[in-house]
C-alpha cells in the first residue's frame, strides 16, 4: 500500500490545497493531511479548528486521513511509516522554498521524498494568507475555501456571513 503524507499550515484550508488532495488521492492509496507547524507563521485558527476544517472538507474523500502533529515533519513520517511527501506548487516562489525544504528534508531522512504536484491555473492566487486577509475584513471567502466549510469558518471567527 503506498501511502503520503501532505503537511501544511492549513490555516485555513483553501480550495487550492483541495485540489491538491484530491489528486493526491488519486495517485496514492492513503492520503494523510497532516496539520503542522511553521515556525515562521502566526495562526489564526487553532490546530483544532483547522482539523475539523480539513475532516468536513475531505469527507467526500475515503483515502483521505486527517492529522495534528507539532513535531519534525521526517519524525513523523518515520512513526507513521511513510515515506513520500507531497508538495503543491503554484509559482516559482513556492518552488525556490520547497526545494530548500525538501532538500533538508532529504538529508534528515535519506530514504524519504518529496513529490511536487503542480497547482492547477485556477488556484495559483489563493494562499491561507490571502483569506485570512478576506477574513479580517469581512469578505466573501466563495471560491477561495470549499464552500462546505464557509459555515463553519463563519462561526469559528465570530463573523455572520463570509
Ligand atoms: O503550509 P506551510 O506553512 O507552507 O507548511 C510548512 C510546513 C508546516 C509543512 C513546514 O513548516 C513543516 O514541515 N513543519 C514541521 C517541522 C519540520 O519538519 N520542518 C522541516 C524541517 S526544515
Amino acid at each position: 500500500m503506498k501511502r503520503a503524507v501532505y503537511p501544511g499550515s492549513f490555516d485555513p484550508v483553501t480550495q487550492g490545497h483541495l485540489n491538491i488532495i484530491e489528486r493526491a488521492a488519486d495517485i496514492f492509496d492513503e492520503v494523510v493531511v497532516c496539520v503542522m507547524k511553521n515556525v515562521d507563521k502566526q495562526g489564526l485558527f487553532s490546530y483544532g479548528e483547522r482539523e475539523v476544517l480539513l475532516k468536513k472538507a475531505t469527507e467526500h474523500l475515503d483515502n483521505v486521513r486527517i492529522d495534528i502533529s507539532t513535531g519534525l515533519l521526517t519524525d513523523y513520517m518515520r512513526e507513521e511509516d511513510i515515506d513520500t511527501i507531497i508538495k503543491g506548487l503554484r509559482n516559482s516562489q513556492d518552488f525556490q522554498y520547497e526545494v530548500d525544504m525538501a532538500r533538508i528534508n532529504k538529508r534528515i531522512a535519506p530514504d524519504t521524498d518529496t513529490a511536487f504536484l503542480i497547482s492547477d491555473p485556477q488556484y495559483t492566487m489563493i494562499s491561507s494568507s490571502g483569506v485570512r486577509e478576506l477574513i479580517a475584513y469581512n469578505a466573501d471567502l466563495k471560491g477561495f475555501v470549499p464552500e462546505c466549510i464557509l459555515p463553519e469558518i463563519a462561526e469559528m471567527v465570530g463573523k455572520d456571513q463570509l
